[in-house]
């Protein structure tokens, strides 16, 4: 037996928590716009997944409708699955014109079984050059992962599950230029790179395995939104003053000494006068 007031209740509770699900839940629709590809972009779920491919035609993808000034980024990701060789994955944060800033995360592809490349660069006020790269610790084409930028006033952090894999401090006081004055955008996209990307551009595209594709879910951006020259803050600004603690240092050094397999830090014939001045600080 149920009353008519408890029935009544129960009813407006569902509907209460059914209004904060909605608006806590990520939704591609009203966070991205399709810039490119064709009907190879495509929301679906209600706008719960996202999902690029690329055929031998063309690739396809995404941007976010707004601009963040800080923030902290996080993206589930299940990559392209089976021989994934050729293709990139690209995952990154981007100001426009000349002189931009860009954070990036490139998940570069494979022969089926053989490990992806998770390739991080990072550009302040034009200059790139900053590459690490990465193996991963599970099969990235398995399942989703949560792949992180976090961008403060301190520091960008790159974390793969929570865990941060890359760390590039603040250090103007020495004269190396950070991104903190140009608004950027988040956009991903999935294209054909067979020149460069698998082996160094030794193993090619299978077209016979076309469409690749790529999946997306559980976006969230706690982040300074930019719009009309103003940056307008969500409420829960945790990340903003973020730190590494002792326990994030002590993965990202597991990371980097168990998973890096590249690092322009140490490429010292890439750099012969001297390694950049960040690796040295
Ligand atoms: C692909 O697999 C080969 C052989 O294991 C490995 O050397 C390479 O780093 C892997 N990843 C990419 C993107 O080339
Ligand atoms: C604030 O955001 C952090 C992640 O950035 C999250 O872990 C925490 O639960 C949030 N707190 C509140 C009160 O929403």
């Amino acid at each position: 037996m149920v009353s008519l007031a408890s029935a009544r209740s129960t009813l407006f509770m569902s509907l209460v928590m059914a209004i904060l699900l909605v608006s806590s839940a990520a939704n591609f629709y009203n966070d991205f716009d399709i810039t490119w590809g064709d009907g190879r972009a495509r929301i679906l779920n209600n706008g719960n997944l996202l999902t690029l491919s690329l055929d031998k035609t063309s690739g396809s993808g995404v941007q976010t409708k707004n601009e963040y000034l800080f923030g902290k980024i996080d993206l589930q990701i299940k990559l392209v699955p089976g021989n994934s060789a050729g293709t990139v994955t690209a995952y990154y944060l981007s100001s426009q014109g000349p002189n931009h800033d860009e954070i990036d995360f490139e998940f570069l592809g494979n022969l089926s079984g053989d490990p992806y490349i998770v390739h991080t660069n990072l550009y302040s006020q034009g200059t790139g050059n900053r590459e690490q790269q990465f193996y991963m610790w599970f099969d990235p084409t398995k399942d989703f992962h949560t792949y992180s930028i976090l961008w403060n006033p301190q520091h960008i952090v790159f974390s793969v599950d929570g865990i941060p894999i890359r760390e590039f401090k603040n250090l103007e006081s020495r004269g190396i230029p950070y991104p903190k004055g140009q608004p950027m955008r988040l956009y991903s996209s999935l294209w054909n790179a067979d020149d460069w990307a698998t082996r160094g551009g030794l193993v090619k595209t299978d077209w016979t395995q076309a469409p690749f594709t790529a999946s997306f879910r559980n976006f969230n951006a706690n982040a300074c939104i930019w719009a009309s020259g103003k940056s307008s803050c969500n409420s829960n600004m945790t990340w903003y003053l973020d730190e590494l603690d002792s326990t994030s240092q002590n993965k990202l050094k597991w990371v980097q000494k168990n998973y890096m397999i590249y690092n322009y830090c140490t490429d010292t014939k890439r750099f012969p006068q001297g390694l950049p001045p960040e690796c040295t600080a």
